[in-house]
């Protein structure tokens, strides 16, 4: 116990007797604090670095690491939704970037500007839109363009042009074969064709055999004409 500074008579605890508050020794302030203890200096001495360490921008925080560089393009980034192929049309190999979902038609004519080719109903039912595949009348408006990477496809322009027709074209000419002449193009892909198939010799076999190509303008008997022509003299 010590003494009150102005009344001796009375006794006061000591702020260092270890016998009354044997705690207050461990945390005195001029004393080492134990191994598993952080000093409040340090404590925040290590809070500052470790505050620091994460609010600096990656490059300081790690200046000494080596910073790897952007990965170059090995490939062609494509559009999104797109797909990469190349389509061989009259005779021309074409690289395109299309969605997948488009027809062989509407990339003729929107992707390569071969118009002569026509949509009439893109249903598959009017056959303005014939072509042919590896030789064969196709619908193109039924047919995605993806499905001909390694076809020939032939477009009316591919079978001849103003200054060198087609023997069907010339005849077509001949025998009056349309009137407005919007399935005109369908009419001698298909009748190009059906002289490479087993067709039989008459007009109503003719007939049979093109049954889809329809003509609004009813220039069938004139179309059928020119087709039996070309036969008699080829
Ligand atoms: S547009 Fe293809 S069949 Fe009519
Ligand atoms: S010529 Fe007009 S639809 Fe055939």
């Amino acid at each position: 116990m010590a003494k009150h500074p102005t009344d001796p008579e009375i006794e006061v605890p000591s702020a260092v007797d270890s016998e009354s508050y044997p705690d207050s020794a461990a945390v005195a302030p001029s004393e080492t604090p134990p191994n598993n203890r952080l000093s409040r200096r340090s404590f925040l001495s290590h809070l500052g670095a470790a505050g620091l360490a994460a609010a600096a921008p990656p490059v300081l925080a790690s200046a000494s690491t080596p910073v790897a560089p952007p990965p170059v393009a090995t490939e062609e980034v494509l559009p999104e939704g797109t797909v990469a192929l190349t389509l061989k049309v009259n005779g021309q190999s074409h690289a395109l970037q299309l969605d997948p979902r488009t027809t062989l038609l509407d990339c003729l004519r929107e992707n390569l500007a071969l118009s002569g080719t026509k949509k009439g109903c893109d249903h598959g039912q009017c056959g303005a839109c014939t072509v042919h595949v590896n030789g064969r009348r196709v619908n193109s408006c039924l047919s995605f363009a993806v499905m001909h990477r390694n076809d020939e496809i032939t477009t009316i322009e591919g079978i001849g042009q103003p200054d060198h027709l087609h023997p069907m074209q010339a005849a077509f000419i001949e025998h009056d074969g349309y009137q407005c002449g919007y399935c005109t193009s369908g009419q001698i892909m298909s009748a190009v064709s059906v002289l490479k198939e087993n067709v039989g010799p008459t007009d109503a076999d003719v007939k049979q055999a093109m049954y889809g190509n329809i003509c609004r303008c009813g220039a069938y008997s004139n179309i059928v004409a020119a087709v039996q022509q070309v036969r008699h003299s080829s």
